[in-house]
């Protein structure tokens, strides 16, 4: 059968293309790294035979092929960074699903290549075949991977529990799935807004802003909103005193001029025992993440607590990969040098 997806395929970086030979070595280096197996399924050691034997399986394609399962060499300036696998189902009924792996040579990890060539597929197989959906899993523990995904807007649909045998463990299995329109949807969200309120909330409210999510592997930096309630109901004992909460919701408005709840803010306000205003929670939705409201709210708050006769602002994060450091840093929190319950403390002045 004639590939679905003609390749050579390129990106901005990157040329996708069907594996030769001479790329058996590298390859079998790279997935035979027991860090780059760890939560892949495929026997260690992995000598190049194997994946010469694999490259000679796939030989007779020319590209991601309905009925089969794929492997395509990521090249960057000429040399093979790794590998995506891509399998698609026999199309049925006018529809067919896909499924996508990526595996990065680790001295090439980290500069958005998975992504890239992940996304470049993703659009082709929409574009290319009668694909509905496209399904990926990993290890719930694998953040990275999780944030690949999470950053092409496939969609987290459970975890079934000690489901997949890797290597003589069973581990857990996240499922995540992008739909047609959903792909479509997510490249076409809004990237700006017209204006944004800080909105008290009432009880309906209160369900509404509820709903709000970041990205999954940003579970790790910041409570939910539920959380952030529950919090705010039973109040931290600090320095002696409960912590005084005050919350809002984050209202967008577009350039529609249609309003959208789109995050979650909560201070610990000034008490006689805390001197300093505490940023305590800030979220926002994955899908208003990166278009300026993180910051626009930071404006409001800081806004608010300069009338309020406060000079500075206290928070403090998280460290690790997709983390708010970056965030606060750009907007000229320095950090103190101290660090609570693992978290790292800084401080907004102005
Ligand atoms: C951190 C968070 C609030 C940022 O909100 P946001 O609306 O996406 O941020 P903005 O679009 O306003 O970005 C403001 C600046 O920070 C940068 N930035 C935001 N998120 C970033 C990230 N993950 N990595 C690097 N830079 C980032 C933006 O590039 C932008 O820089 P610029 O002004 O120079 O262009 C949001 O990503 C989030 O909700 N994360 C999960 C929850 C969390 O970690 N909260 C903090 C807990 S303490």
């Amino acid at each position: 059968m004639d590939a679905a997806i003609p390749l050579p395929l390129r990106t901005e970086r990157l040329v996708l293309r069907m594996p030769v030979e001479a790329d058996a070595p590298l390859m079998a280096a790279y997935r035979g790294d027991p860090d780059v197996a760890r939560y892949q399924d495929w026997p260690l050691p992995y000598p190049p035979d194997d994946a010469l034997a694999g490259i000679g399986r796939q030989a007779h394609l020319s590209g991601p092929t309905p009925g089969e399962a794929v492997n395509v060499a990521i090249e960057h300036d000429g040399s093979m960074v790794g590998d995506l696998y891509v399998e698609i189902r026999p199309p049925e009924d006018g529809g067919a699903v896909a499924f996508l792996g990526y595996t990065l040579d680790p001295t090439q990890q980290g500069r958005g290549y998975a992504s890239e060539a992940a996304g470049a597929m993703v659009d082709a197989l929409f574009a290319h075949t009668p694909v509905h959906r496209i399904a990926a899993t990993l290890d719930p523990v694998n953040l990275p991977s999780m944030r690949i995904l999470d950053l092409l807007g496939f969609v987290p649909e459970g975890t079934t529990r000690r489901s997949v045998p890797v290597r003589g463990e069973w581990v857990d299995d996240l499922r995540y799935g992008l739909l047609r329109d959903e792909r479509a949807a997510w490249l076409t969200r809004p990237t700006s807004f017209a204006s944004i309120r800080l909105v008290e909330l009432d009880d309906h409210l209160a369900r509404t802003y509820g709903d709000l999510r970041v990205h999954p592997h940003q579970e790790q930096f910041v409570a939910s909103v539920l959380g952030s309630y529950r919090d705010a109901l039973f109040p931290e004992v600090v320095d002696g005193a409960p912590v005084v909460p005050w919350l809002r919701g984050v209202e967008v408005t577009d350039h529609h001029g249609a309003t959208h709840p789109a995050g979650f803010v909560m201070l610990a306000e000034v008490t006689d025992a805390h001197p300093e205003p505490y940023l305590w929670r800030l979220l926002v939705d994955r899908w208003w993440q990166r278009s300026g409201v993180g910051r626009a709210v930071l404006d409001a708050v800081v806004a608010g607590q300069r009338e309020q006769g406060h000079s500075s602002l206290l928070t403090s994060w998280v460290e690790g990969v997709g983390g708010p450091r970056r965030f606060y840093e750009r907007y000229g929190f320095v950090p103190t040098g101290r660090v609570i319950d693992d978290e790292t403390e800084a401080r907004l002045s102005w």
